[in-house]
């Protein structure tokens, strides 16, 4: 099949990004549970959002012929502390990011498939400036006053 390098590329970022924004939604219930209802919020709709390119990635692999795989994945335990899940977090969108450049190197002759990854590499820049925002301003303004802004 000419678009296999596509179709592979699209299936990692599917069942990758599904386990990541699941991550996001169990995190966000457990903020939420322990009253941080903004936190909660910002991951639950984290988890909308990366659900959204999912569904595109999805749509492509079907457009160009390819059958989505159901996948399993590696799981994790519940990060308990809203500060060290953002360092956490941040890891991994940093090696997310790390593939994903490289992913892109080897689409150049799939120009829609390069564009749709392009326009979520956007989107997950954007997420990891905010996390290291974030770890900024827990270092400025202290653990208690960023934890009580997530209230
Ligand atoms: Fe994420
Ligand atoms: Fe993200």
């Amino acid at each position: 099949m000419k678009q296999q390098k596509s179709i592979e590329a699209l299936q990692l970022f599917t069942t990758g990004l599904t386990n990541g924004a699941f991550a996001h939604l169990v995190q966000g219930k457990y903020f939420e549970s322990l009253g941080f209802t903004k936190l909660g919020e910002k991951y639950t709709a984290h988890y909308t959002k990366e659900m959204g390119w999912v569904e595109k990635f999805m749509r492509r692999i079907n457009d160009l012929g390819g059958d989505v795989k159901i996948e399993d994945q590696k799981g994790r335990d519940v990060v308990k502390d809203p500060i060290e899940y953002l360092k956490v977090d941040l890891e991994i969108q940093k090696q997310g990011l790390e593939i994903l450049y490289n992913c892109m190197a080897e689409l150049k002759d799939d120009p829609t498939t390069y564009e749709i990854l392009k326009e979520y590499l956007a989107d997950e820049e954007e997420d990891l400036y905010w996390s290291e925002e974030q770890i900024e301003m827990v270092e400025m303004i202290g653990r208690q006053n960023w934890l009580m802004k997530q209230m």
